[in-house]
């Protein structure tokens, strides 16, 4: 048999004969690529490569074989034949072969784990609103959102259609800036105006260099802080503090006393941990001092108390309403200061509460100390458990100071600006713009104090769980919605039957707390695994299936998403009415404007800091803020690029500290800063400054009070040099007239 086809050749070419030239080819090989850099070896040019009678031996040697096998036959020798056990190998080795290319990627599917579904932004929902919120969940895995049946899709249907209840449109949203800058203009002109916009009578933000020892204490809603915080002048420092909660009885205590004195307390409690060489040095003292104590030991306190204050001066503020569920009648109209400072002195503490300050006020402060760069903060604004901003607005704006008896003269102009207490809280109380649903309302309704506070109530932690409680309450109790209510165990995926506690938090006012809305919003574990633990652990139900988590997760994202949405309303409003993104590397017509990159350099930044447990905690909230700011005019993508939003991690008693610097500056030798103030009450003139005009000449700080005509030192700048008691203040007063 013979075989001439070309498939011979192929064998031919394997055959041990002609491997032995193709490995002296390959060895050739070698030497001929050696020959291109050896100069031992003549180099040739191209054409003279390609010419046949200059041919390389190995292509020559190559080509004869070529030839030869060519023209050559092969005949079949039975006799080298290989043994039929070795053909029978090669023959089940050929098969498997086979088997792999053909049949293998076809069986394979079969056995191969199906692939996960891509469950993020799942069809059910029509409204973008809430097919947003499905595509904004952490990823689900399988199981977890709705099945197919009756069941399932009436409890889907149910769930988006309340969500749908909290969109808060992009209209709407402009409608609310505009409203809400009408209303801060209002509050800047009068008193009693919707939107308070209380003077603070701070009319510099700090820079960084300020240093010193001070005290803070915080009164915020549910905790009360007391720290001291070491000020390094170098934009950092060092906190340590306690916290305790309020007991919820005193919140609503008969008396002022009651409250202030358990705050005083706490004090002491603190320094005796924390200070304790400092607190028995100072008892000694006393002890042995003859006609009062020594200004030294005195802690100056920074009193943060974040609830609507009129404030009069920078240690002095009388209450004008409780927040956040407080309701001691007693404390209305009453100076907060004075109250504590009383309990204070009751127990002999080694502490003078220095400065009185909204939390607002304590966060500006605080992200302007830390922030980076030179770019003073804006903004301080909290997203807690109440919500409120403070911002840097221009003096002459605040055109109700001179309504409210102040003279010019009366209030440091240096800077030109003051810092303001919007108490935006309270903003749209009339119901003109905010939003509105059943829950909304019979929470409002039935809270302490109805038609008050509206923003807040569908902003702050204080009021988003109680929200979303009652929107739950709503469908459990729709027999037409299935909700925590599986008929058979089989279709629930834990097997057992769903049961709600009669006692469970679920059933009570308040029951629901709104870190379960971040909890359940940011959960991504298998089957919302968390949620319905959390469900079970805390809020008595027990068995929630995977679908009852999801309505539920859907919702509170929902009530999440407007509550982000209605506080980028409130941050626009600031960041438009005090024309902060009018700067010239904005304006369209400058060479930025086709700036592409995502830098914004640090003259065009406009600061914002931001404090509170939905700002820290609730997942996505800036990104959602973000986008709202996106979606108005006037701020546009652009705007939004240029605005920096960063934590002021307990800003309220690193800012305490600061404004309590600030009333103190002087009194320990030293210029801490050129920012000063002063404040006036009912009959008495308080002064206190650092001012680089009066530093220059001698680095002292004075301060007096001024009873009627009469000048004289504030009791702790006993420290000063004696030409200057007395004389200085007189030269002070020359200096402002
Ligand atoms: C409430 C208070 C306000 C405070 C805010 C944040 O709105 O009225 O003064 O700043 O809560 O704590």
């Amino acid at each position: 048999m013979r075989l001439t086809s070309p498939i011979s050749n192929t064998f031919s070419t394997a055959h041990p004969s002609s491997s032995s030239s193709f490995l002296s080819s390959a060895k050739l090989a070698v030497r001929f690529h050696r020959s291109l850099s050896d100069p031992a070896v003549p180099s040739r040019s191209s054409s003279q490569v390609r010419g046949r009678g200059d041919e390389l031996p190995f292509l020559r040697d190559l080509r004869e074989k070529n030839k030869h096998v060519r023209h050559s036959t092969f005949a079949l020798d039975w006799t080298k034949l290989p043994a039929p056990a070795t053909l029978l190998t090669a023959l089940l080795c050929l098969l498997v072969l086979l088997a792999q290319l053909f049949l293998l990627p076809r069986l394979a599917p079969l056995f191969r784990q199906p692939p996960l579904p891509q469950p993020s932004c799942p069809a059910p929902a029509n409204n973008p609103f809430v097919q947003e919120l499905y595509c904004r969940a952490p990823v689900h895995r399988p199981g977890t959102l709705y099945g197919q049946s009756q069941a399932s899709m009436a409890l889907a249907e149910a769930a988006e259609r309340v969500a749908a209840e909290f969109e808060y449109p992009k209209e709407d949203v402009n409608r609310g800036v505009q409203h809400f800058i009408k209303q801060m203009n209002e509050g800047l002109g009068k008193e009693g105006a919707t939107l308070s916009q209380i003077p603070t009578y701070v009319t510099a933000v700090p820079n960084g260099t300020e240093k010193g020892l001070y005290m803070a204490v915080d009164l915020g809603g549910t905790n009360f802080r007391v720290c001291s915080i070491q000020l390094h002048g170098n934009s950092t420092f060092s906190l340590t503090q306690s916290k305790v909660k309020i007991p919820q009885q005193l919140m609503v205590a008969k008396t002022s006393h009651e409250l202030f004195a358990f705050l005083a307390k706490q004090i002491e409690t603190f320094l005796k941990t924390h200070h304790g060489e400092h607190y028995m040095s100072h008892v000694e003292r006393r002890q042995s001092y003859i006609g009062g104590e020594h200004n030294a030991d005195i802690f100056q306190l920074g009193f943060t108390f974040s609830f609507p204050v009129q404030q009069s001066g920078i240690n002095k503020g009388t209450l004008i309403r409780w927040t956040k569920g407080f309701d001691i009648h007693d404390t209305i109209g009453k100076d907060v200061c004075a109250l504590l400072q009383k309990e204070i002195d009751a127990l002999g503490l080694p502490v003078r509460v220095a400065a009185l300050v909204n939390d607002t006020v304590g966060t500006l402060m605080a992200r302007s100390y830390t922030s980076p760069g030179k770019t003073g903060t804006l903004l301080g604004a909290i997203f807690g458990t109440g919500t409120n901003g403070a911002y840097v607005e221009k003096l002459d704006r605040v055109t109700k100071l001179k309504k409210m008896g102040h003279a010019a003269g009366d209030i440091d102009n240096s800077t030109g600006e003051m810092i303001v207490n919007t108490e935006w809280g309270s903003f749209d109380n009339e119901m003109r713009v905010l939003p509105d649903t059943p829950y909304d309302h019979a929470l409002d309704k039935e809270s302490n104090n109805p038609g008050i506070q509206m923003f807040e109530k569908r902003v702050s932690g204080m009021f988003l769980g109680e929200i979303l409680r009652r929107a739950l309450v709503q469908l459990i109790k729709d027999p037409a919605v299935p909700l925590f209510s599986d008929e058979h165990s089989n279709q629930n995926d834990m097997h057992s039957t769903t049961n709600i506690l009669d006692n469970s938090n679920l059933w009570a006012q308040w029951g629901l707390d709104t870190s379960f809305l971040s909890i359940t919003s940011g959960d991504n574990s298998a089957g919302l695994k968390v949620t319905r633990q959390t469900l079970d652990n805390d809020y008595g139900v027990s068995a929630a299936s995977a679908e009852d988590a999801e309505a539920v997760r859907l919702i509170a994202s929902a009530i999440g998403k407007r509550a982000a949405r209605l506080s980028a309303v409130a941050i626009a409003a600031v960041v438009i009415s005090t024309h902060k993104l009018d700067h010239p590397g904005d304006i369209a017509t400058t060479g930025r404007k086709n700036a592409t990159s995502a830098e914004v350099s640090e003259d065009d930044v406009v600061d914002i800091g931001v404090d509170g447990s939905l700002v820290e905690f609730y997942p996505n909230f800036e990104e959602y803020i973000r986008e709202a700011l996106r979606e108005i005019p006037q701020i546009g993508v652009r705007g939004e690029r240029r605005i920096r939003i960063g934590i002021a991690k307990d800003g309220s008693g690193v800012g305490a500290a600061l404004i309590a610097l600030v009333a103190d500056k002087g009194s320990r030798g030293e210029c801490t800063s050129c920012w000063w103030q002063r404040w006036r009450g009912a009959g008495v003139a308080f002064w206190a400054m650092a001012d680089s005009r009066v530093c220059l000449s001698r680095c002292e700080c004075f301060a007096g009070c001024r009873y009627g005509d009469r000048w004289i030192l504030c009791p702790f700048y006993a420290g000063l040099e004696p030409e200057s008691q007395g004389k200085g203040v007189e030269y002070l007063m020359g200096c402002f007239a």
